[in-house]
């Protein structure tokens, strides 16, 4: 790779794939996703989607994709390194010279946990300075109803409404402009300005479960936008690992733990007792905090806002939190945006009658269903039985599938057998759908267009198949990764392009020990790239990756080395079959 890859990590981390594609084209959200017209080709209808889960872009319609270099690389026509660059411009940051390898590596952890530090008691001292902390004390204590005890506690602060505040005062201490800039408390403009970061804003010190400060959030005290800011991954920090709080929670969470989604949602909830709750850093949570409440806790109880973007995340949290084998629940609240307002307007003890009543993702979609439908009515009842049976056919667990199909059966009065044979026949259905989608996409690639990137597809139909899925969940999650790197080698692929993939994607793991996009995309065209995002993204959409599919794919590729291009011929003849009989 030309460019190191931490510089690479930091460059994507401080640029949003979601915020750099949202000043080329309009997104609208879809899901956990955004959709918009493809820049690349002429569309009425939005086939061009926003992946912020894996920080990628796919377009449905014409097959561009990639990560937010690859985007800058086609939107601007340029190289590679030319779009880092424009990313790191962009983000006020400078690439130094590609054979110094100062950057980052210079600026150890420890120096930048240290500034912090400094930082921290700074923004602590603004904020009880009489003059300069006026305006913030209003906000935290009168607007927000916060008591100083808690602002002491959390060691919440101020940063002054100057450019040059934190950055004097860091360079007083003896930190330099370098570390100041890869700490995230100081940006550099383009001409060579070295300025502050946070300013004018409330700042909420992110503690880690050690007591080092390792991150900010800054709040805006009006209704200007950005709403917060917040430190990006540095030497010291990377935010997908670490939950605000934890460092008080942790000593109070042997019964459970609360999951919010704001730091003032975090902050009320330990103002009112309840000390084990914990927000991640302003984004979704991911596998690795998920794990994270695994080591502390048994249980985790899902308190998000009850807003629709609110309850959609917490579906995700759900899954994320269960799969590593936690008791999960959701909250539920009436007549409140989230657990701040909450306790603001009905006060602590309400609020723990609603953890009390905290529900299984199961029994909450039962409650949505069974409120829309009066099950006295038989036509209203099948209606109802059908959508539950829709929702028991994504367990994928049998034992569960029949220990909920017991306790509907109780709710609608209808036999568990009957509901049983219900979700298989969805099962079954979902299944014969996904066959009948895979037919027509080789119909289509084969009577269309032969396939540029990897001629060789058309002839090994299944073999390939079966190597682009384990190359999307290699991409799609970390264990996968290591799983697929250690149990295959490049000679069990089939098609030479996906075995060039497959020895990229392992170099960069052996090498970094994870694997992005960016390390290797200087190795494809962007049409490869897009090839790679697109197994990727078809792996995300899927609800089934987990070790088990993976151990299959790797097993079903290994038989179809052995008896190479025999799987392929039933393929085309049914292709043939199938054009004759359209022509
Ligand atoms: P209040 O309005 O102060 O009550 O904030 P909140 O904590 O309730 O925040 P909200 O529900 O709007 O958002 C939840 C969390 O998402 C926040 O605590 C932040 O961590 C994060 N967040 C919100 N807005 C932004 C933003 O504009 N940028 C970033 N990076 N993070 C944000
Ligand atoms: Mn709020």
């Amino acid at each position: 790779m030309i460019i190191r890859p931490e510089i690479i990590e930091d460059i994507k981390s401080r640029n949003d794939i979601e915020t750099v594609i949202s000043s080329y084209v309009r997104l609208k959200r879809a899901g956990s996703n955004l959709n918009g017209l493809c820049p690349f080709h002429s569309e009425k209808t939005p086939s061009f989607t926003v992946f912020p889960a894996t920080q990628s872009f796919y377009c449905f319609g014409c097959g561009a994709g990639g990560d937010v270099i690859t985007f800058v690389m086609r939107t601007e026509n340029v190289d590679y390194v030319t779009a880092v660059r424009i990313l790191a411009e962009r983000s006020g940051i400078t690439i130094p010279d590609e054979n110094v390898s100062s950057y980052s590596k210079g600026v150890s952890r420890q120096r930048i946990l240290d500034m912090n530090r400094e930082a921290a008691k700074f923004f602590h001292a603004a904020l009880l300075d009489e003059k300069t902390g006026a305006e913030a004390r209003r906000y935290l204590l009168d607007e927000r109803k916060l008591s100083m005890a808690v602002v002491n506690h959390f060691g919440l602060g101020y940063a002054p409404n100057s450019f040059g505040a934190v950055h004097d005062h860091l360079k007083k201490a003896g930190f330099t402009d370098e570390e100041m800039i890869t700490g995230f408390l100081c940006g550099k403009s383009n001409n060579g300005t070295v300025y502050d970061y946070f300013r004018n804003r409330v700042i909420f010190p992110i503690i880690d479960v050690s007591g080092n400060v390792v991150a900010f959030g800054g709040r805006v005290m009006d209704n200007s936008l950005p709403k917060y800011l917040n430190t990006s991954d540095t030497p010291a920090f990377k935010k997908s690992k670490n939950l605000f709080a934890l460092n008080f929670a942790k000593d109070k969470c042997a019964d459970m733990l609360i999951l919010c989604e704001g730091y003032m949602d975090v902050i009320a909830l330990h103002a009112a007792g309840f000390e084990f709750a914990v927000a991640t850093l302003g984004t979704a949570i991911t596998q690795e905090q998920a794990r994270i409440f695994s080591r502390y806790t048994k249980k985790v109880v899902i308190s998000y806002d009850s807003d629709e973007a609110g309850q959609r995340a917490a579906d995700k949290a759900f899954k994320y939190l269960q799969e590593v084998g936690l008791d999960v629940k959701i909250l539920k609240m009436n007549g409140a945006k989230d657990p701040d307002e909450y306790i603001k307007k009905f006060g602590s003890e309400k609020f723990a009658g609603l953890l009390d009543d905290s529900k299984s993702r199961f029994q909450f979609e039962i409650e949505k269903i069974l409120s829309k439908y009066d099950i006295a009515n038989t036509d209203e009842k099948v209606k109802a039985s059908y959508e539950i049976c829709k929702i028991l056919s994504t367990f994928t667990s049998e034992v569960e599938r029949d220990v909920y199909a017991h306790k509907v059966s109780e709710i609608l009065k209808i036999p568990k057998q009957s509901i049983l044979k219900d979700v298989e026949r969805i099962m079954r259905k979902k299944n014969s759908d996904a066959k009948k989608n895979f037919r027509n996409e080789i119909y289509r690639n084969t009577s269309g267009f032969a396939d540029r990137v990897n001629p060789e597809s058309v002839s090994n139909m299944k073999a390939c198949r079966t190597e682009e899925a384990i190359l999307g969940l290699m991409q799609l999650k970390a264990e996968l990764l290591k799983k697929a790197v250690s149990e295959l080698t490049a000679d069990d692929f089939v098609t030479s392009f996906n075995k060039k993939v497959f020895e990229k994607i392992s170099e960069a793991y052996k090498e970094y020990g994870k694997f992005d996009i960016a390390f290797i995309s200087d190795s494809f065209s962007v049409d490869e790239t897009s090839r790679v995002t697109k197994m990727l993204v078809t792996r995300e959409r899927l609800d089934n990756n987990g070790e088990e599919i993976m151990s299959e794919l790797i097993k079903s590729l290994k038989e179809e080395k052995s008896n190479e291009n025999t799987g392929s011929i039933d393929d085309i003849l049914d292709i043939i079959s199938r054009k004759k009989q359209e022509d």
